[in-house]
């Protein structure tokens, strides 16, 4: 498989969007945003297939889903002027779509070309079909975490962020008021995920995110999710309260569960 070629294609697409010299500077900002983050997603699943033993042959397949994942985000952003899905159009879906208009997968058997349009519109779904085949299936775990390693990362930066008035599409226009909903709460603490309809805030929202962590497929990237510091990160950009504390040793309690063998090593490590 010739991933340089997807490479390029992709490049000259994205770079389509922002070519006009008087291209509006949040389409410029979040066009970048998106680009980066599928950049990264690529090296994430990359590092992925390395920690799961995959072949060659799977690794490309791996890496052309993670680079063209979010495809359809360049002309979600373009078209409606935001990321939310249910106020523009499924971005995954869209994705699909693109790479058949474009007939980017033409030169792929078609069950692999199949395979990957397939995977690529699952990885935003709620929970994942149980009606897909194993290997199927398998890549969208995948991709669903590699995805998330990343979001992660960009989603934090911006909360760090002094100036993140500047790009209200990160937040999907969720207003910052100083509450968490009962509801998110409750399933948080109860390590289940959130669903996106009872989201009412920002804090909802970094809730939502935080949850994100009950639904990591594979342990290395759970793993990542512990040494990274990506749950407290948010955490810390919460209001302090009970709630939060009790949503960091709900998480805590996770990771102890799902990483024993490796929780004991750190443990035997630090004695
Ligand atoms: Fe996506």
């Amino acid at each position: 498989m010739r991933i340089q070629a997807f490479r390029n294609w992709f490049d000259q697409y994205v770079a389509g969007f922002t070519a006009g010299e008087d291209t509006a500077p949040d389409l410029v900002t979040n066009i970048h945003l998106k680009k980066d983050h599928s950049e990264r997603v690529v090296k994430e699943m990359a590092w992925m297939a390395a920690q799961l033993d995959l072949d060659n042959k799977a690794r490309d397949l791996a890496a052309v889903m993670a680079l063209f994942h979010d495809i359809g985000r360049f002309e979600q952003y373009a078209r409606y002027r935001t990321f939310v899905d249910h106020r523009s159009a499924n971005h995954a879906e869209l994705g699909v779509k693109v790479l058949r208009q474009h007939r980017v997968l033409d030169g792929l058997p078609p069950d692999q070309a199949d395979l990957i349009c397939r995977v690529i519109s699952y990885h935003n779904r709620a929970a994942l079909p149980d009606d897909d085949t194993e290997e199927c299936l398998f890549y969208a775990r995948m991709l669903r975490d590699a995805d998330k390693l990343d979001i992660w990362r960009v989603l934090i930066d911006h909360y760090q962020r002094q100036d993140r008035d500047n790009n209200p599409a990160v937040e999907l226009g969720l207003p910052d008021t100083p509450d968490i909903s009962d509801r998110v709460f409750a399933h948080v603490v109860n390590a289940q995920i959130v669903e996106a309809r009872h989201i009412r805030n920002l804090n909802d929202f970094k809730l939502l995110q935080i949850g994100w962590v009950f639904d990591i497929n594979f342990l290395p990237a759970l793993q990542q999710v512990k040494d990274r510091g990506y749950i407290e990160a948010i955490c810390r950009t919460l209001p302090p309260s009970d709630h939060v504390t009790r949503i960091e040793q709900a998480v805590a309690t996770w990771f102890h569960r799902k990483l024993p063998a490796i929780s004991a090593n750190h443990t035997r490590a630090g004695t």
